[in-house]
């Protein structure tokens, strides 16, 4: 992992990884545990363009879906108080997104072979996924494809949990080594 310098930010926690990994899942469970706020950047994408993602992908295109993503992550790691946050799976990989993920909050990798992902993606989540969805050559090709072009990202994070050990137990220890949640002040 990144031998990055201790977050900058408000104290925030930041999961990253492919679709069908669990951060969202994973995300709600430790903001419960900590007691802290949940953020989902999709449904703040969302609420922010007033429309749902796949609208977004099919009337605007990524480009432009990638512009919004990148505003609200800012807009979101900025607010004061520390939250625990789900970004897409993209989030990382364009505008310097791990950049900023890694300034303003510690990353943790939710690192999650193909076979698992697929197994979690059954046909009709995957075509709620604009990118998952027009996958010519299948599914599984697609997510290896993806995930090949965006290793070199999620291997930023500063900490990552293998399949199994992406729970509340498993990576609170992770946590807990990294000073999360920080001391309130
Ligand atoms: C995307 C993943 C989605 C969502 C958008 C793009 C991606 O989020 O942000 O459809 O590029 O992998 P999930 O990772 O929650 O599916």
């Amino acid at each position: 992992m990144a031998d990055s310098a201790p977050p900058s930010g408000a104290g925030h926690l930041s999961l990253i990884g492919m679709p069908g990994a669990g951060k969202t899942t994973l995300g709600r469970a430790l903001a419960a545990h900590f007691n802290l706020p949940f953020v989902d950047l999709d449904a703040e994408i969302e609420a922010r363009n007033g429309q749902s993602i796949a609208r977004i992908f099919a009337q605007r295109g990524e480009l432009d879906f990638r512009q919004s993503e990148a505003a609200t992550l800012r807009e979101v790691l900025t607010r004061p108080a520390p939250l625990v946050l789900a970004t897409g799976g993209g989030t990382p990989c364009f505008h310097d997104g791990i950049k900023t993920l890694n300034q303003h909050s510690i990353t943790l990798w939710l690192d999650v072979p193909v076979p698992l992902l697929l197994a979690r993606l059954p046909t009709p989540e995957a075509a709620q996924r604009p990118l998952l969805a027009q996958a010519p050559a299948g599914l599984e090709a697609r997510l290896y494809e993806t995930l090949n072009a965006r290793i070199q990202f999620y291997q930023q994070a500063r900490l990552r949990c293998a399949a199994g050990a992406c729970t509340v137990a498993g990576v609170l220890p992770l946590l807990a080594a990294a000073g999360f949640p920080a001391p309130a002040v």
